[in-house]
């Protein structure tokens, strides 16, 4: 194998963003540009990868990280002048340079292989990657001959109406024999507009009669390049299709692809259903056979098999299996619901752990708190974390126990396995196991009936 080196261009000016940030820094579903290029990259395992940075360089490298080399360009003098400044780090280190771009997101590890494959076997001193696109406004012309040989790529601004026609585009992504590139980058000419075009080394290997090879992606989207945010909505939704299609083809059923949106990260499993208007973020993972949305936000959250998420926000939680949520729910960091739990209309839960079976039908905020198994938390319960120090405090609540409606938990407090709390009761001090307490603020009355002998109408609390 010919020792394969990579440099990203990531360094020009993005003036059709009409950004303060750098173009490639703005998100496409959910992670920025650039980092889908250097994933692609990495996956190529190339002796060598350098990022050509310029415009809000510091930006981007931070974004970027360790993983790869840093070549600043200053002034951004164009595609050929980027490349010439890798040439003092790479010329003899490597048998092949690919050229990616840092705005071109949608390309595919599989379509960079299959050119590598045809540029190796063709002996080309380069290969393109070029589209055949319907409108193919705003790229570089791919002009061939008559024996469909590749003679130039002329830019949108130098084409001729005839050119304009000319429906295959050139992806600007090159794979250059080293030798070949580093003998004519020196002596690509300036433009008009004073700028070095790397697509001028087509006409300089016409010229001298090498071969050169156009490979077309079999996926126009592999292909679009983000210049302004027109193309950046392009770009998600085609990415959106994409991840979609791949979903429903491994088992899960989108009810409206059109309104689905999933980042490349996220996991689901089969026979789940995703129902429109739901968003599944960041490192989620989702298990088999669960409802999800309509109208849910899920976030960095792993769902376990058969949960039911019913237009609710989840965020950075974690839900075992059965477990069931909304309409309105609202699961913030650290929530953590074990087998069973139902949440129901109106909850929200921080930093806490609800036991298998904990049933919060409606109208509560659980935070920083453990509640054991099957207890019951009526409607309002409020835990009062945060004393007037800013202070967070626990609140610890037994299993089986009984949460009367519009409890108030002043923390740090606990109340006892079996444990029953009145409607209205401010609890300001634990509560020992299997007593009843009640009022404001809330005194142990006495000892609780076991559980059995209590009717569903002595409980006062709607289900
Ligand atoms: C370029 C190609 C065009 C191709 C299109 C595909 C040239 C002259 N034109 O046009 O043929 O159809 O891509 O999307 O090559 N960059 C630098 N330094 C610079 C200038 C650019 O690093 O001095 C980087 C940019 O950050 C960007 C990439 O190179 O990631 C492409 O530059 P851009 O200005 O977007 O080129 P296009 O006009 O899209
Ligand atoms: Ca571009």
């Amino acid at each position: 194998m010919p020792s394969l080196a990579i440099a990203i261009l990531a360094a020009g000016q993005s003036k059709r963003m009409h950004s303060r940030r750098s173009k490639l820094l703005h998100t496409l579903a959910g992670r920025p540009l650039v980092t889908y290029p250097l994933r692609l990259a990495e996956a190529l395992q190339p002796a060598h990868l350098v990022v050509i940075l310029g415009h809000l360089a510091e930006e981007v490298q931070a974004v970027l990280g360790t993983g790869c080399s840093y070549i600043i360009q200053r002034p951004q003098l164009g595609t050929g002048h980027a490349v010439q400044q890798v040439q003092p780090h790479l010329e003899g280190k490597c048998d092949e340079l690919l050229v990616l771009y840092g705005d071109t997101p949608l390309l595919r590890l599989e379509t960079l292989q299959e050119m590598a494959c045809r540029h190796r076997e063709s002996g080309a001193v380069v290969t393109l990657l070029s589209a055949i696109l319907p409108d193919p406004t705003s790229y570089g012309r791919v002009v061939r001959d008559a024996a469909w040989r590749v003679r130039a790529i002329v830019e949108e601004v130098d084409a001729t109406p005839v050119e304009q026609a000319i429906a295959e585009i050139s992806s600007g992504i090159f794979l250059f024999q080293a030798g070949w590139l580093w003998e004519h980058l020196p002596h690509i000419p300036r433009s008009a507009k004073g700028e070095y075009y790397l697509t001028d080394l087509i006409g300089m290997a016409v010229a001298e009669g090498a071969t050169i090879l156009a490979h077309p992606a079999t996926d126009p989207d592999e292909v679009l390049g983000v210049n302004d945010r027109t193309q950046l909505a392009q770009a998600e939704a085609a990415l959106r299709r994409r991840m979609t299609r791949q979903l429903m083809l491994s088992g899960v059923t989108v009810l409206d692809p059109a309104t689905t949106y999933v980042d490349d990260s996220v996991e689901v499993g089969p026979d789940t259903v995703i129902h429109p208007n739901t968003h599944l973020c960041g490192q989620t993972r989702i298990g088999e056979e669960c409802e999800i949305g309509p109208n849910s936000i899920v976030v960095d959250t792993v769902v376990g098999n058969r949960c039911h998420v019913f237009a609710s926000v989840l965020e950075e939680a974690v839900l075992e299996d059965e477990v069931s949520i909304g309409p309105f729910g609202h699961l913030r960091k650290g929530a953590h619901l074990a087998r069973g739990v139902h949440m129901g209309n109106f909850g929200e839960v921080k930093n806490s752990y609800l036991g298998p079976g904990v049933k919060m039908g409606h109208f509560s905020y659980i935070g920083d708190a453990e509640v054991g198994a099957e207890t019951n938390i009526g409607a309002g319960t409020i835990t009062c974390n945060l004393d007037t120090k800013g202070r967070k405090n626990r609140t610890r609540i037994g299993k089986q126990a009984y949460i009367g409606s519009d409890t108030m938990l002043v923390a740090p407090v606990e109340v006892g396995d079996g444990a029953v709390t009145g409607a209205g009761a401010v609890v300001t001090r634990s509560i020992p196991p299997g007593s009843v307490a009640y009022g404001v603020p809330a005194r142990v009355r006495g000892m609780a009936e076991p559980k059995e002998a209590k009717s569903q109408k002595d409980r006062r609390d709607p289900e």
